[in-house]
């Protein structure tokens, strides 16, 4: 019966906390390592964003997002006093912009700002001969040396753009600004963790750590200069902070001594663009779930447990279930589960028992929630780093799976039980309204502070 596959399915899913605790120790390690030597598996990239931001930053800026997902172009203004006010434009990538070559995607972006810049600031803000400093978000491993600059690392989340890894992207993007003859300064360079880190402190200070839970999952926070080695010979000022971009997707990545795989994740990682690469965010974010409920779907219809009888090539297409199908199915409010019927008719042609939908909602469950337990992993990784255990702090987080996808937040604060006990309880998530337009408009106050007082 459906409920005897379901119990093999719960044992392969289901993380003890015993085994979290386990995780956090290795995660642990991973992090210091990041810190103390160049090039690592998780590389902990210094951003060049110093300190918190006061909270006084004040004026207009320009903010280009170049996400897992969208491309986005917003003009911020901050007011100070925590507020702000923003204008943006949404444009979809296609797979195909993913794929071709990287100074063709930054004409791209370029293009895009452009038409903004035109149909926006028409009014006046922007005076003959002025340019807006703009703020790049690229959420990509990028190798910083200064705020304004990164090379490329490689690209994740199924983006793979010739000519560009190893690259200066930013020194990419300009050369696109300059050859549209976009009015704009690119002053920052900055990693949607990292803005959302600056952005959330902005209007909640006790913040420590941002994380993205999106197309992508990462988080950053924010070190002592003092504390981060491979940079120390630099001679930055040893009592200045500084944020880490931690690009905690990339561990357990080609070893796979710590995370619990699957074969259906081992399927997806040989499958993807970068096989061995990115293990943990893998098992997490939104780019990857449906795929991996989609997977166990394809087993059951290969071994002649579901769908006898039925054509089945629509739902054994490669990614045909996306992650908003898990969201939607462990959200569906009917006895009957209407909506899950809704799903398998309308996007697979495929008829569905009762007892299936049950079945296919309790996996939904089973995947979702191993995530966000592993993501609670994470999370304990740097908390119990920094020692914020304590005293608490609170997690800004943001990306589509943290905002839509339900019950994920819950699922992280009980992980985080289940990993420190009661004290867990003094770690709070919490959705910090968009990171990388205001984050990147503050780091370019900030950094404009700085240059002004000539450091
Ligand atoms: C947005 C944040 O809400 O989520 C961005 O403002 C972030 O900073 C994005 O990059 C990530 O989510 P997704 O789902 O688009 O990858
Ligand atoms: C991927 C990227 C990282 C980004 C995250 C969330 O992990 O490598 O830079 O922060 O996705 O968007």
């Amino acid at each position: 019966t459906m409920a005897d596959h379901l119990r093999k399915y719960e044992s392969l899913f289901t993380l003890t906390p015993q085994r979290m605790r386990m995780i956090v120790e290795a995660f642990k390690e991973t992090l210091e390592l990041g810190l103390e030597k160049p090039e690592q598996v998780v590389p902990m990239i210094p951003t060049y964003v110093f300190g918190w931001p006061t909270g006084k930053e004040t004026g207009d800026f320009l903010a280009v997002d170049l996400g897992g997902t969208n491309l986005r172009v917003c003009l911020v203004t901050l007011q100070g006093e925590g507020k702000f006010e923003m204008t943006q434009t949404k444009y979809r990538l296609t797979e195909e912009q993913k794929q071709e070559d990287g100074q063709k995607l930054f004409d791209f972006c370029a293009e895009c700002l452009k038409t903004f810049v035109t149909t926006n600031l028409e009014d006046g803000t922007l005076k003959e001969g002025d340019t807006l400093p703009l703020g790049f978000t690229f959420s990509y491993p990028c190798f910083q040396e200064k705020i304004d600059h990164g090379q490329l690392i490689r690209w994740t989340k199924g983006f793979g753009a010739p000519n560009t890894e190893g690259r200066d992207v930013a020194a990419m993007f300009r050369e696109s600004l300059r050859k549209h003859n976009v009015p704009v300064e690119l002053t920052a360079l900055i990693n949607d963790t990292t803005g959302t880190l600056i952005a959330s402190s902005y209007v909640n200070p006790r913040t420590k750590i941002a994380v993205i839970f999106g197309t992508g999952c990462n988080a950053a926070y924010m070190e002592q200069v003092k504390d981060i080695p491979k940079i120390k010979q630099l001679g930055i000022d040893p009592d200045a902070e500084m944020a880490i971009n931690c690009e905690w997707g990339a561990f357990d990545s080609f070893e796979h001594e710590h995370l619990p795989r699957t074969k259906y994740d081992i399927i997806i990682d040989e499958q993807s663009n970068k096989p061995g690469e990115q293990a943990f965010e893998k098992l997490i974010s939104g780019r990857y779930l449906g795929e991996i409920l989609r997977l166990v779907i394809c087993e059951l219809i290969d071994d002649g447990v579901l769908f006898l009888g039925q054509e089945t090539y629509k739902i054994e297409i490669a990614y045909a279930l996306d992650t908003a199908f898990l969201s939607l199915m462990e959200s569906d409010p009917t006895e009957e589960l209407l909506m899950i019927i809704g799903i398998f008719t309308h996007f697979f042609a495929l008829e569905t028992t009762l007892a299936e939908r049950q079945f296919f909602r309790a996996l939904a469950k089973l995947v979702g929630r191993r995530a966000a337990r592993l993501s609670a992993c994470g999370i304990a990784a740097i908390v119990s780093k920094m020692n914020y255990l304590e005293e608490g702090c609170a997690v800004g987080a943001d990306g589509s799976l943290y905002n839509k996808y339900p019950g994920f937040a819950d699922r992280v604060h009980e992980g985080l039980q289940d990993v420190f006990g009661d004290k867990g309880r003094n770690i709070v998530t919490y959705h910090a309204e968009d990171g990388s337009g205001v984050g990147s408009a503050i780091i370019a106050a900030m950094t404009k502070v700085r240059k002004d007082a000539g450091l």
